[in-house]
């Protein structure tokens, strides 16, 4: 858990979109003002429909701004003035229709002009039906925002007011807290820590590659570690840009985010990331993805299997490493091997050209793959480092570590 005691003092400005999880905005504002947060409210006309403005402007002990054509509200606080006197925006509940609305850089109501008027970072926690979250409108509104730096927190898994079960709760206002907290930490380490200033890029968890529009091809990575390694630079000060295959983890705090499904994709993302300090590739990257992919689901014809035909992925990591402009300065790769560990991990520090690669050993019943710990060697040019095993959080402290002393003797 984040610590708290960053938030005093802070100033949110916080949008109450119409969803039913509406009513957990009413606890975020408490949570939030126990911890010393000033936080000012914008509802719109639908959470109007869920949560009464009295009781929004009884929690915040503030007005509560709703109407873009407000005679009194614009000579008393301009829209223009509410979305730059805040440290941060928060949008919870995030609708579907409201995100779509900041993704098409709308400004058809009091919240959406605030959202595209504002210089501040913006915070959202999605919530919405199942469906409509996994909508590939709503995905792409979602993966939009995010590429333009737009912080999100949840959705989580769970059944929803519909009946439904799936990815499309509200995050807990705890968890919104949390995220809140971890962003201001983050923010106050890019001006202090070692590696404020420096810009990084981590890739993490699998990738999926289509076989048809409904099955692929993945492996068993989780990404706890490559997600714990983007946690644990932005720790040290770093902007960082987590580009991530799909998993089941949160966002971690303080970090940019950018969702990925297929090598190519992540490729892309990491090439957009650019220029950066640091490239750490903890990713397991499918290697071969089906070359033609069918976009209709592959019958049982009675012809027996289908024939498929795999072609290479581009190798992200090789890309990163090669020499040039735009190379960062540290390029860390993993190695993932099943036996002579150190010796096929050097062999691969040599082919890839990184500067460092943390080797691990993923045989069966090490648990390495998907599970907290991890055992790794770190090669470098002038030699190895055995560390023990460990719980993944503490590698990858470990590691920003030695980042962070890369660049303190550069
Ligand atoms: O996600 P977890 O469950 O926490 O597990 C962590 C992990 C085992 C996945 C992680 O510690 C790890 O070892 N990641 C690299 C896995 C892997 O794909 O290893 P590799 O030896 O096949 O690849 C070598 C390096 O090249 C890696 O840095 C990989 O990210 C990179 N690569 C590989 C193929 C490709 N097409 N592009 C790449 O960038």
């Amino acid at each position: 858990m984040a610590d708290h005691a960053i938030l005093a003092g802070k100033r949110v400005l916080l949008v109450i979109a119409g969803g039913i999880a509406a009513y957990k905005s009413l606890e975020l504002i408490r949570r939030l003002r126990e911890r010393g947060v000033t936080v000012r409210a914008v509802l719109t006309e639908a959470g109007a429909r869920f949560v009464t403005p009295l009781s929004v402007q009884a929690l915040t002990e503030d007005t509560v701004y709703r109407d873009l054509w407000s005679l009194t509200d614009e000579s008393e606080m301009g829209h223009i003035r509410l979305s730059r006197e805040a440290d941060l925006l928060v949008v919870a509940p995030a609708t579907a229709n409201l995100l779509a609305r900041m993704a098409a850089g709308m400004a058809d109501d009091l919240a959406a002009t605030v959202l595209l008027a504002t210089d501040k970072p913006v915070m959202v926690a999605p919530a919405m039906n199942v469906r409509m979250w996994q909508h590939a409108a709503t995905q792409a509104n979602m993966a939009l925002l995010e590429s333009r730096g737009v912080l999100r927190v949840g959705p989580n898994d769970g059944v929803m007011a519909c009946n439904e079960y799936g990815p499309g709760r509200m995050a807990e206002p705890m968890e919104i807290v949390d995220a809140i907290a971890g962003f201001f930490a983050a923010e106050a380490n890019r001006l202090q820590g070692p590696l404020a200033g420096r810009r990084a890029i981590v890739t993490s968890g699998p990738t999926h590659e289509p076989i048809d529009p409904v099955r692929y091809i993945a492996n068993r990575s989780s990404g706890k570690q490559g997600h714990a390694i983007a946690a644990a630079l932005a720790a040290l000060g770093a902007e960082v840009t987590l580009v991530s295959g799909p998993t089941r983890l949160p966002d971690p705090a303080g970090c940019r985010v950018t969702h990925i499904e297929t090598a190519r994709e992540m490729l892309a993302a990491c090439e957009a990331a650019l220029p950066a300090d640091i490239a750490v590739c903890a990713a397991a990257v499918a290697d071969w993805r089906v070359d033609g992919a069918s976009d209709r689901k592959l019958k049982k014809d009675g012809g027996g299997p289908p024939a498929l035909a795999l072609t290479e992925n581009p190798d992200i990591l090789a890309t990163l490493s090669q020499p040039g402009e735009r190379r960062p300065a540290l390029v860390v790769g993993f190695a993932a091997e099943t036996g002579d560990v150190l010796a096929y991990a050097t062999a691969k520090r040599a082919r890839k050209g990184c500067d460092w690669i943390v080797a691990n050993d993923v045989s069966p019943g090490t648990g390495t793959f998907g599970g907290s710990d991890n055992t790794v060697h770190l090669i470098r040019a002038d030699g190895v480092e055995s560390w023990p095993t460990m719980p993944k959080d503490a590698v990858a402290t470990r590691l920003a570590e030695a980042v962070a002393a890369f660049f303190a003797g550069k």
